[in-house]
C-alpha cells in the first residue's frame, strides 16, 4: 500500500505538475485512476490537501522498476554473479557502433554481453568487438560485429563536426577527441597547419572548424582514410580551407611549397624519426610542433633532450593526453623550432 492523493480529474495535470515541483509526487510508482479521480503516489502527504484539495488514501499502486542504465548493472541481472567483477563497465562509442573489451574469461558470454548492451541503448546500432591491438602500416584493429547491424561504417560526432569512418578499413580513435579539441583551440588568426599521418582528418577539420580564417594540410598514405577524408571535409563544408593530400609524408613533403605555423604529428611511435620531415617545412623560431609519443611516464625527460639535443629544439611542454595501456601514456611534445 502507498499514500495516494485522490483528486479529480478536472486539473489533475496541473495539480501532477505541482507535485513534480515540489519534489513530492512518488516516482517509484505509478500514477492510478478510479472513477473521475487521479491517484497520485506520494511521497510525503503533510499540507498536500490543504493545498491541493482531495483527499489521502492507502492504494496498492504498482511499483515501477527503475530503467537499467548502466551495462554492470544489466548483466549483474543475467550473468553469474561470480563474474560481476569482470564485467566490462564501459565502451568505446563511434557514431552508433559501440566497440567493447570482452575481458578475460568472458569470452563464451561476449554476444549475451553485446546484445544487452545494445538493449540498454538504443541510440547504439552495432555492438562489435575489437581485435586486441592496432597492427600493419595503416595502424588498423578491426571489429567484429556482435549485435546488430552487420557494419563497421558510422558517422562519427564530436566538437561539431561529422566524420564518416569505417573502422575496418581505417585508423581512429574517439579518445582523442579532447586532444583534437585542445590543438584546436591553440591555433591563431590565419595559421597554416600541417597534419602528418592525418587518417580520415579529424585534427585538421576539428582545426579548421573551430577557426574559420585557419587552413590546413593533411598528409595520409592509407588510401581508404584519404577516401574518408575527401569526404569528410566535404561533408563539414571545408573544402577551400582543407586539404587531403595521399602518399608517403617522406615523398609529399618535400613537394611542398610552403612553410607551416603548426604541424601536427599523430604516429604512436618512432614520430621523432619523421622530425626532419617536419622541419624542412617549418619556420626557425615560429611554428609549434606538436609530436606524439606513448612512452612510460619514467622516459619523458630522457625523450624531451634527446629531442632538445639532438635537434637543436626547445620543447617548451609535455602534456599528457590520456592513458594507453598499463604505466604507458600518450604524451604530446610541444616543440618550438
Ligand atoms: C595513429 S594513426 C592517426 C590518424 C589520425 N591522425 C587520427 O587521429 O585519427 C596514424 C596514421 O598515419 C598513417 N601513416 C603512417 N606512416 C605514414 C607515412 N609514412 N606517411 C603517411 N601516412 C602514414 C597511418 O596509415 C595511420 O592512418
Amino acid at each position: 500500500m502507498v499514500k495516494v492523493l485522490k483528486i479529480s480529474k478536472i486539473g489533475g495535470e496541473k495539480v501532477r505538475k505541482k507535485l513534480i515541483e515540489k519534489g513530492v509526487l512518488d516516482a517509484s510508482y505509478s500514477l492510478g485512476k478510479t472513477g473521475n479521480f487521479l491517484l497520485f503516489p506520494l511521497k510525503k502527504t503533510r499540507g498536500i490537501v490543504k493545498e491541493f484539495g482531495g483527499k489521502i488514501v492507502d492504494r496498492p499502486l504498482r511499483k515501477v522498476s527503475k530503467p537499467v542504465t548502466g551495462l554492470k548493472e544489466a548483466l549483474g541481472k543475467i550473468l553469474p554473479s561470480s563474474l560481476a567483477e569482470k564485467f566490462p563497465r564501459s565502451f568505446d562509442q563511434v557514431g552508433d557502433i559501440a566497440v567493447l573489451e570482452i575481458p578475460q574469461g568472458l569470452g563464451k558470454y561476449e554476444k549475451v554481453i553485446a546484445r544487452t548492451l545494445g538493449r540498454i541503448n538504443p541510440r547504439i546500432k552495432v555492438v562489435a568487438k575489437r581485435a586486441e591491438k592496432y597492427s600493419g602500416k595503416y595502424r588498423i584493429r578491426p571489429i567484429t560485429v556482435l549485435y546488430g547491424e552487420k557494419r563497421s561504417e558510422t558517422i562519427h560526432r564530436e566538437a561539431g563536426v561529422r566524420l564518416k569512418v569505417d573502422l575496418n578499413t581505417v585508423y581512429f580513435s574517439p579518445r582523442l577527441g579532447k586532444e583534437r579539441l585542445r590543438i584546436a583551440k591553440l591555433v591563431e588568426e590565419k595559421e597554416k597547419v600541417l597534419v602528418m599521418f592525418s587518417g580520415i582528418a579529424p585534427y585538421g577539420i576539428v582545426i579548421a572548424k573551430k577557426n574559420p580564417s585557419a587552413e590546413v594540410w593533411n598528409i595520409e598514405w592509407n588510401p581508404h582514410a584519404v577516401k574518408f577524408a575527401e569526404e569528410n571535409i566535404k561533408l563539414n563544408k571545408l573544402g577551400k580551407r582543407v586539404h587531403s593530400l595521399g602518399g608517403d609524408v617522406r615523398k609529399v613533403i618535400p613537394k611542398l611549397k610552403k612553410k607551416f605555423d603548426r604541424i601536427v604529428m599523430v604516429l604512436p611511435f618512432d614520430n621523432d624519426k619523421f622530425l626532419v620531415d617536419g622541419l624542412m617545412v617549418s619556420k626557425k623560431g615560429k611554428t609549434v610542433i606538436h609530436m606524439y609519443s606513448i612512452l612510460e611516464e619514467g622516459a619523458v625527460d630522457e625523450f624531451r633532450s634527446k629531442l632538445e639535443r639532438k635537434h637543436g629544439l626547445k620543447v617548451f611542454d609535455v602534456v599528457k593526453a590520456g592513458a594507453y595501456g598499463p604505466k604507458m601514456w600518450r604524451y604530446c611534445f610541444e616543440i618550438i623550432v
